[in-house]
């Protein structure tokens, strides 16, 4: 059996001031359905991707052309002043600090659309704006599900925010669907009038467990085995029965070799977490698993698993990791979840886990490279 292709993003060196992008064709990643492209560097000169496309949408730094898009947006001529200083501003943006907004660009490669990402010096603010069509207000979800997941991957640890008029329903619920929560006391007023403001959650990575993280990872834990999750137990077991595994992670911090990477919500609450558990063999040094990722089951469907892998895969890169494998319970659809951030199934042991008298599930192990 043949290697699969090395997937690496290289370290692009940049003059001060000067980001590069490098070989758009070659440099294309194929991460299952998300493929990154397109390299830059970012202010800490690490490579980001300037464009990231999946089946149903491509997300692209904008190009002169895309002027046409935001002057049928402000319903001005093509050759209006307005739509070309726009993109100029966007583009200033990328090349300051390696990213900035996203032109949305829809399956048949349309223009749709404009997620904004706007470095600010405590925040970065996020935009969404869609052209009307029917699947606009969809396409428009799933720019800002990508777009947040980007964030928390790839661009500086800094809150991502998003103001929204109070009736503007139809983004509100593109938000929310992103995983954005309502922090009401950053809500303001301008000449524009009322602003509800909100948060993407943040990822926080450990290295110790304190007593009040331990016992809402507890919680967690035991709620998502209860919901059927394959999280290592079966429903209806106990807190003896879980404690002791995740005391296990715990120890496993303590000697440096795991970090417990974890999605908290603007207001503090865990929304999900999972474990990055080093190799230690000398020549396995460029790996790390992935165990028991899990997000909060009230809350499913609200992007947290994608956030939380973004986060884990941020924590791995920043760690010198290359290599992640992971592994799941067969029957379970989670490949395809795992799937869609790049891994793919290199082995499985079939029959590996027993969950009932009967009922043998394969151990299916899946990795991908960072
Ligand atoms: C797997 C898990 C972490 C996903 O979290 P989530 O908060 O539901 O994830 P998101 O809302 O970010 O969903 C991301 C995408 O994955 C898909 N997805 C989520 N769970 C899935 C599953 N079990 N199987 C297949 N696809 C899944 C979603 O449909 C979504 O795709 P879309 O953007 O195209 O709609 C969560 O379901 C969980 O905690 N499960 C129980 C614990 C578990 O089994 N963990 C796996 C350990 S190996």
């Amino acid at each position: 059996m043949s290697d699969p292709p090395a997937i690496v993003l290289p370290i692009i060196p940049a003059q001060q001031g000067e980001y590069l992008t490098v070989a758009i064709d070659e440099a294309l990643r194929h991460h299952g359905p998300v493929s990154y492209s397109q390299l830059t560097t970012n202010e800490a000169r690490r490579a980001v991707p300037r464009a990231v496309t999946t089946d149903a949408l491509a997300l692209h730094a904008p190009v002169d052309e895309d002027v046409t898009l935001v002057a049928r947006m402000m319903d001005v001529p093509d050759d209006a002043e307005r739509p070309a200083q726009i993109v100029a501003t966007w583009r200033e943006h990328w090349d300051e600090h390696g990213y900035g907004t996203w032109i949305v660009r829809d399956a048949h490669g349309s223009s749709a659309g404009f997620v904004g990402l706007r470095g600010h010096a405590e925040f970065i603010r996020l935009t969404l704006r869609m052209l009307e069509g029917p699947g606009s207000e969809d396409l428009g979800a799933r720019a800002l599900r990508l777009a947040t997941a980007h964030a928390i991957e790839w661009l500086p640890d800094l809150p991502v925010r998003i103001r929204i008029a109070p009736e503007d329903a139809a983004t509100l619920s593109a938000v929310r669907s992103a995983g954005l929560v309502r922090v009401p006391e950053l809500d303001h007023t301008s000449e524009e009038g009322d602003w509800h403001v909100l948060e993407l959650p943040y990822v926080r990575v450990a290295e110790r467990t304190p007593p009040r993280a331990r016992e809402a990872m507890l919680a967690m834990w035991l709620e998502v085995t209860e919901a059927g999750g394959s999280v290592g137990f079966l429903p209806g077991a106990s807190e003896e029965d879980v404690a002791p595994v995740l005391d296990g992670y715990s120890a496993g911090m303590a000697s440096g070799d795991t970090v417990c990477v974890s999605l908290n919500s603007p207001l503090g609450e865990l929304l999900g977490f999972g474990f990055l558990v080093g190799s230690t063999g000398p020549l396995t040094r460029h790996g790390a698993n992935i165990e028991r990722i899990m997000t909060d089951p009230a809350r499913r469907g609200t992007n947290y698993g994608a956030l939380l892998m973004a986060g884990v895969h941020r924590a791995a890169r920043e760690r010198g990791v290359e290599l992640v494998t992971l592994d799941y319970r067969g029957g379970t659809g989670l490949g395809e979840f795992y799937t869609q951030y790049g891994y793919t199934e290199v082995g499985r042991v079939p029959g590996a886990l027993r969950v009932a008298p009967g009922d043998d599930r394969d151990g299916v192990i899946m990795a991908r490279s960072l």
